[in-house]
C-alpha cells in the first residue's frame, strides 16, 4: 500500500473518495468554504438539509458531480470533545468496509475534520490506518459459485494535516496493527483440515523467516525426547503430528528481561472422549485463536522492532479421539516433572499450555502471558465482548491494563484464591487435577496453567469469549477477531519506551 508523505491543500484535491469528519456543532466548518466553491456550497446545502448526520459512527455517503472529488464519506463524530480514541477507531472501522463495498482502494482523508481537544493529528491518522485496515477485512471463503479478485487497500492521501511525514508514518503503524490481526483473524477462521499443527508451524516458520526472528519448531519424536507429557497426551488421539513452536525476536546482545507469549494452538477440539455435544463442537476450528494472537503480534513486532526481548511459544495438536486417545482417569507427566490425574479430556487447552508455559521458562522467559480460548466459564461470567484474566503479579498486571486502554480491548481480572489453588491441586493420585469442578472454573483453568508459572510473573488472557464475533461489528465481520494482537504488540512497545 501506497501512503503519500505529502499533504495536498483542499483546493487541489483530486480522489475518488474524500473522507471527511463531521463533528456536532461545527457541521458549518469554516474551513468547508476552502474547498473548491462548487461542491463547498454543495457540502453546505447538504447540512442545511440535514442529509449529513454528525452522530457518532454515522456514514453518509455523497456523490459530486463532474469534479475532481467523486465521492464524499462523511464519517459522523458527535460531540468533537465527548469524541473518545474507541469511537473514532470504530467510525473508521465502518469506513473500511463501506470502502470495501464499494471497491474503492484509493482513498483522502481530510485529516483536520478529525481532530479535537483531545485527539491529535497523529492519533486521528493511528487510528485511521488501524481502523480503516480492520474494517476492509473480508472472510475467506471456499465457493466455487463466485471468483471475484479480492481487492486490496492501495492508495491513501491527507489533506489538510501540519506534519505530513509523521501523519503517514503514524497511519503505517496502524495500518500494520490492522493487517497482523486480519492474518490472525484468517488463522482462526481457517477450516480445521486446512489448518493442522503443521500448518500453523509452517505458518510460524515463515513468519519467523520474514522477519529475521530465531525459530523452532519441535515435532513430535524431540517433544517426547524432551518429555512434554502433558501436550503429548492431548495428541495421543490424533493421526497429526504435534508440534512446540517457538519464535524469539532478540532486540538486545543478552537474552535478558524476556517477555513470553505462550499461545493455546488447539487446531481441533472435539472434547476427546470427554466428547462434547454436536452443537458446542462447531466452531472449535478456532481453538488455536491463542496462537493465532501471539502470532499476529509477532507480526507487528517483527515490523515495527521495540527495543525489548519477546519470545513466543506456541503449544499445537488437535484433540481427537481413538482408541489410542487420552482417557479421563489417566494420569499423565508434564514437562516440569509434574503429575496430573485427567478428569475432563474436554480440559485439554490446560495440559497443552502446561508444557507450553514450562519450555517458555526453559528458554528464559522472565515474563509470561499466555493467551488462550481455555473455558466456556468466561463465556458466563463476562460475555463475548470481555477477554478474562487472571495473574500471579499485581504490578505485571497493573501495566498490562495500560495497553489495554489504549487499544480498547477490554480485560477483567479474576481472582485466584488459596483455596482455588487448593482445588487444582486436589487429586488422589497426581499432583494435580485438570478438571476440579464446574463451579468458577475459568478460575481452575488459568490457576492450572498458573502451576507452571510458578514464580514467574504471569498473565492469563481466556480469550474463549472474544476471539470469535457470532455476528457482525464495527471493526469487522463474523468470525475470528484477532482479539489481543493489538494490544500484546502494544504492550511491548509501551514496555520498550519505558527503557
Ligand atoms: N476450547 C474449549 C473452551 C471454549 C468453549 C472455547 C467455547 C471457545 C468457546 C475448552 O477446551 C473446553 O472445552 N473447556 C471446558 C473445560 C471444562 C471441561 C472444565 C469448558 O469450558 O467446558
Ligand atoms: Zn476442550
Ligand atoms: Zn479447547
Amino acid at each position: 500500500m501506497n501512503i503519500a508523505k505529502q499533504s495536498t491543500t483542499l483546493e487541489q484535491v483530486a480522489t475518488d473518495v474524500l473522507i471527511v469528519g463531521v463533528q456536532k456543532h461545527r457541521e458549518q466548518m469554516s474551513n468547508w468554504s476552502a474547498l473548491p466553491t462548487a461542491f463547498g456550497e454543495q457540502i453546505n446545502e447538504w447540512v442545511n438539509n440535514g442529509e449529513i448526520s454528525s452522530e457518532a459512527k454515522a456514514i453518509t455517503k455523497l456523490p459530486i458531480a463532474g469534479k475532481s472529488v467523486k465521492h464524499i464519506l462523511f464519517v459522523g463524530l458527535g460531540e468533537g470533545k465527548s469524541l473518545t480514541a474507541e469511537v473514532l477507531r470504530n467510525a473508521f472501522g465502518l469506513v473500511g468496509k463501506q470502502l470495501k463495498a464499494s471497491k474503492k482502494t484509493a482513498y483522502t482523508i481530510w485529516l483536520e475534520s478529525f481532530v479535537t481537544e483531545n485527539l491529535t493529528e497523529e492519533e486521528a491518522a493511528f487510528l485511521a490506518g488501524e481502523g480503516i485496515g480492520l474494517g476492509f477485512y473480508k472472510v475467506n471463503h471456499y465457493k466455487t459459485t463466485s471468483n471475484e479478485a479480492d481487492t486490496y487497500l492501495e492508495d491513501v492521501h491527507f489533506v489538510g494535516a501540519s506534519s505530513a511525514e509523521e501523519v503517514a508514518a503514524n497511519y503505517e503503524v496502524g495500518h500494520i496493527y490492522a493487517e497482523a490481526t486480519n492474518e490472525a483473524r484468517t488463522l482462526v477462521n481457517t477450516p480445521p483440515n486446512l489448518l493442522t499443527a503443521t500448518d500453523l508451524a509452517d505458518y510460524a516458520e515463515a513468519l519467523g523467516k520474514q522477519y529475521g526472528f530465531e525459530v523452532e519448531i519441535l515435532n513430535k519424536a524431540q517433544m517426547e525426547e524432551l518429555g512434554m507429557g502433558a501436550i503429548l497426551s492431548v495428541n495421543k488421539g490424533s493421526v497429526q503430528e504435534p508440534r512446540m513452536i517457538t519464535l524469539k525476536y532478540k532486540a538486545t546482545e543478552n537474552w535478558e528481561d524476556v517477555v513470553s507469549f505462550v499461545g493455546k494452538g488447539v487446531t481441533y477440539d472435539t472434547g476427546g472422549y470427554s466428547l462434547k455435544p454436536r452443537d458446542s463442537m462447531i466452531g472449535m476450528k478456532g481453538d488455536m485463536g491463542g496462537a493465532a494472537a501471539v502470532l499476529g503480534a509477532m507480526k507487528i513486532i517483527g515490523e515495527t522492532r521495540p527495543n525489548k526481548n519477546v519470545m513466543a511459544v506456541i503449544g499445537s495438536t488437535d484433540n481427537m479421539v481413538s482408541g489410542e486417545a487420552l482417557k479421563p482417569d489417566d494420569v499423565i507427566t508434564t514437562l516440569s516433572g509434574k503429575t496430573v490425574e485427567v478428569f475432563n479430556t474436554d480440559a485439554e487447552g490446560r495440559l497443552v499450555l502446561a508444557d507450553a508455559v514450562t519450555y517458555a521458562k526453559q528458554q528464559g522467559a522472565h515474563y509470561l502471558i499466555d493467551v488462550a480460548t481455555l473455558t466456556g466459564g468466561v463465556i458466563v461470567a463476562l460475555g463475548t465482548d470481555k477477554t478474562g484474566a487472571l495473574t500471579n503479579n499485581e504490578a505485571f498486571f497493573e501495566k498490562f491494563m495500560e495497553a489495554t486502554m489504549d487499544t480498547n480491548e477490554f480485560v477483567w481480572r479474576f481472582p485466584l484464591t488459596e483455596n482455588d489453588k487448593k482445588r487444582i491441586r486436589n487429586s488422589e493420585f497426581a499432583d494435580l487435577n485438570n478438571s476440579p469442578g464446574r463451579d468458577g472454573h475459568m478460575i481452575f483453568g488459568g490457576g492450572f496453567i498458573g502451576e507452571f508459572a510458578e514464580d514467574t510473573p504471569w498473565i492469563h488472557l481466556d480469550i474463549a469469549g472474544t476471539s470469535d464475533a457470532s455476528a457482525v461489528h464495527d471493526l469487522g465481520p463474523k468470525g475470528g477477531t484477532g482479539v489481543m494482537v493489538r494490544t500484546l504488540a502494544s504492550f511491548i512497545e509501551q514496555l520498550a519506551e519505558e527503557e
